[in-house]
Formats: structure tokens, C-alpha cells, sequence
């Protein structure tokens, strides 16, 4: 991605902000970003209260599987106290897609302009994934600043964040990809890590299982992160 190509319409610089901020508003409301994949839609909604009642209500659904779209649908209309993003965003249309089913935000691996600037027009809440400095500079360059770092790879992403926070005083970083609950303390002491993203409060088994309890009571230890957060 070439970061110098990037320019952003004066037009759609006040949307820009308005898109940018919500993305930081979110994650300083949860420390821990869980990842759902969803096989059947109807198993989006009994996830979403089993994450509420754990204390966890910002999460997001890979639009990886044909049902996706549906349970974000599902969720929005049936659990009114979640804020649902959907993830795997990858061109302007999945922007859209996202927005019609109802998404609050959206995550995407990496940043391509048509994106980037789906986005700002229809002021979707964005998460991009960066891992270079470089990335860091385009996404910033169409001002996001809540950024995923991925794939952070267990603890490979401490010392990236470690790196890119000096450089870039004003991005937040939100590592996924390969993250377990023993290498999320380590990421929340960053000053720039509010909130890490991953799929173990949510293990497909227990989703495929509709085993909710056992979903509420890892979402129950996410939330208890809130408290190893830095700031
Ligand atoms: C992804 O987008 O695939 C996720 O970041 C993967 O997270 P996980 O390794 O926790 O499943």
C-alpha cells in the first residue's frame, strides 16, 4: 500500500473524524475484542447475551461464513445493549454489506484506498490492520487511529507495539491473531493497547455446542482484564 498516494477529500474530512473517533470510543470501552465465527445465524443471538452477561458488549463477527451477515442482523435487532462489528472487511462493498446488516463498526486485516474511503463516506466505525510503520503512516494519513495489529502472533506483537507507539504517540493498538489469555497483561501494560482482539471467549466448540454458560463465564474473564489496563 502506498501511504503518499492517499488523499482525502476535504468534503469528507468531518466524516473522517466522526468515524475515527467512534473506533477509539469503542475499544476504551472493552479490554478484550472477542472474534466470532458464526456457521449458523441463529446462534448469533444466544452468543451475544452469553458475551452481555458476562460483561462483555463490544465484539465482532468474521464475515467469513455465509451466515454472517444474518447474525449480525440477529444481534442488532435482539440485543439491543451490544455494540456488533463485523470483521474481515476487505473492499468498499463489504462496507456495505456490513452497514445494511447493521454493523456498528468494522475490522479489516489491511487498508486499500476503495476501503479506506468506503468507510469515511459512510462514517463506519473502522479497526484497520497494520503491522509496518508504513501501514501505521496510511491509515493514519485517512485518520485512523485505532488500528489492529495482526497478526500479532502470541507475543510477537508486545514488542511491535513497543516500536510503533514511539513513533506514533497517538495511535492505539489492538493486536490480534494467535492471542491466549496468558499474553493479554503483557499487551494491556502498553500505553498504546487498550484492548486486545480473539476468538478464545468464543471458541467455535461452545458456539457450535450453543454452550452459553461456558461463553459467559469466559467472557466474565475478559472483562476481568479491564483492571491490568495501563491507563
Ligand atoms: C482473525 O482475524 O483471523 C483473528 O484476528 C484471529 O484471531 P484468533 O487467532 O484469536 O482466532
Amino acid at each position: 500500500m502506498n501511504g503518499a498516494m492517499v488523499q482525502v477529500p476535504a468534503s469528507q474530512l468531518k466524516d473522517l473524524h466522526r468515524s475515527a473517533q467512534g473506533m477509539l470510543d469503542l475499544l476504551a470501552r472493552t479490554p478484550v475484542m472477542p472474534i466470532i465465527w458464526i456457521h449458523e445465524a441463529d446462534t448469533a443471538v444466544g452468543v451475544a447475551r452469553a458475551l452481555v452477561e458476562g460483561g462483555v458488549t463490544v465484539f465482532e463477527v468474521l464475515l467469513r461464513t455465509p451466515a454472517a451477515l444474518q447474525a449480525v442482523e440477529a444481534v442488532r435487532r435482539h440485543v439491543p445493549e451490544a455494540t456488533v462489528g463485523a470483521g474481515t472487511l476487505l473492499c468498499a462493498a463489504d462496507v456495505q454489506r456490513a452497514l445494511d446488516a447493521g454493523a456498528q463498526f468494522g475490522v479489516t486485516p489491511g487498508l486499500v484506498p476503495d476501503l479506506a474511503q468506503a468507510a469515511v463516506r459512510l462514517q463506519l466505525p473502522l479497526l484497520p490492520g497494520v503491522w509496518t510503520a508504513s501501514e501505521v503512516m496510511s491509515a493514519m494519513a485517512w485518520g485512523f487511529e485505532a488500528l489492529k495489529l495482526f497478526p500479532a502472533n502470541g507475543l510477537q506483537g508486545v514488542q511491535q507495539i513497543e516500536h510503533l507507539q514511539g513513533v506514533f504517540p497517538r495511535a492505539r493498538f489492538c493486536p490480534t491473531g494467535g492471542i491466549k489469555p496468558e499474553h493479554i497483561p503483557q499487551y494491556l501494560a502498553l500505553r498504546s493497547c487498550p484492548t486486545v482482539g480473539g476468538s478464545w471467549v468464543t471458541p467455535r466448540a461452545l458456539v457450535a455446542a450453543r454452550d452459553y454458560p461456558a461463553i459467559t463465564a469466559l467472557a466474565r474473564q475478559a472483562a476481568a482484564f479491564m483492571s491490568a489496563r495501563s491507563a
